[in-house]
């Protein structure tokens, strides 16, 4: 490796440069990574879920606790449940977001409820 370097980045300061530049952009891009995985997280707190459901401490208490519904039920089981709450218990207080979100909407949800383990 060090052979095919040009020879100013040979010296003891390029390489720290060049070290400390990689330790930087990979701080960027898992900020970025960071961003897009939190999608479903904006979606829960701007949506109405916050009102029936709880995460981490936070959020309403008339549904079930979503702190760790990622162990406890499917990807699928939860993409169902945001689209037909009523297909799981006829009876439910759960309103249906098949028309209020859209289908990227109710996928970014699922991927983070069910990481919620
Ligand atoms: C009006 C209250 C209410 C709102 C608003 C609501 N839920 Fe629910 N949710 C419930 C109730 C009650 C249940 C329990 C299922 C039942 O009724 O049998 C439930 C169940 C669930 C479950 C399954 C949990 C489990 O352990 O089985 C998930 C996942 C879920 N809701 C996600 C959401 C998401 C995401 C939103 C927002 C898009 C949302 N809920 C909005 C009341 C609500």
């Amino acid at each position: 490796m060090i052979p095919v370097l040009p020879f100013f980045m040979r010296s003891r300061e390029m390489k720290v440069g060049a070290l400390a530049l990689g330790a930087f952009l990979s701080g960027i891009l898992f900020i970025v990574l960071a961003g897009c995985e939190s999608k479903g997280d904006r979606l829960f707190w701007n949506n109405r879920c916050k009102e029936c459901h709880t995460i981490n401490g936070k959020g309403g208490s008339s549904g079930p606790n979503l702190t760790y519904v990622g162990g406890k039920r499917s990807r699928d089981y939860i993409v169902q449940q945001i689209k037909d709450p009523k297909s799981h218990n006829p009876n439910t207080d759960m309103p249906s977001f098949r028309d209020k979100l859209s289908d990227q909407e109710i996928n970014d949800l699922a991927d983070y409820l069910s990481g919620l383990k």
